[in-house]
């Protein structure tokens, strides 16, 4: 049986990796948007960078909240991992670059999904809105890297991560097992809700 107290713990345990992940993700993207000559690819991914600091400070204050904070054997990895992957953007190339970006963000998105549904089963619901917000977020990051990959003649000729479900299903999953997220969330006409198994 999963008690309220296994939830919070699995919430804590996924936000601290969630926050380090995001230090790595900044890091590694203020590498890679300036190892780009494209002013709009620079502009798109510092942009990118802004949204992976403001994902930390959220989750950083839902830590607190908790009465928790960031696991420092991960930081040490994140900080190490970003430095290194963004000093890396500037000799792997762009596709390479792009790719694994893409790829890493498609996981973003069901990280976040998770952390919500945690929240929801212990019932932190003021943090559920601003979690699949995140997700959202994530999804754009991982539409934004597929379409840069898509546009090159090599990345269409390369097998791609599976793709995401349509950003919108993000809350009507999570409405669908039980959950509350937004008002606005509502199912499109002729649209099947998506059952998850995670
Ligand atoms: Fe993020
Ligand atoms: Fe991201």
């Amino acid at each position: 049986m999963i008690t309220n107290h296994d939830s919070r713990q699995k919430l804590i345990a996924i936000l601290q990796l969630a926050y380090s992940g995001e230090l790595a993700a900044a890091y590694a993207y203020r590498g890679h948007w300036q190892s780009i000559s494209a002013a709009h690819e620079r502009d798109a991914i510092r942009n990118i960078e802004a949204d992976e600091w403001r994902h930390r400070q959220l989750i950083g204050e839902m830590l607190s909240t908790l009465g928790s904070g960031p696991n420092q054997r991960r930081e040490r990895r994140a900080t190490i991992i970003g430095r290194t992957l963004g000093l890396l953007c500037h000799v792997m190339g762009w596709l390479t670059a792009m790719y694994g970006a893409g790829r890493l963000e498609s996981r973003n998105v069901r990280e976040y999904e998770t952390a919500a549904r945690h929240a929801r089963d212990c019932g932190c619901v003021d943090f559920i809105d601003c979690l699949l917000e995140m997700a959202e977020v994530e999804w754009d990051h991982e539409h934004y890297f597929r379409s840069r990959v898509l546009s090159h003649w090599l990345g269409r000729r390369l097998p791609l991560w599976p793709q995401p479900e349509p950003r919108e299903t993000i809350r009507l999953a999570h409405d669908d097992e039980g959950g509350q997220s937004a008002p606005e969330a509502q199912l499109p006409a002729g649209a099947e809700p998506v059952t998850r198994t995670v």
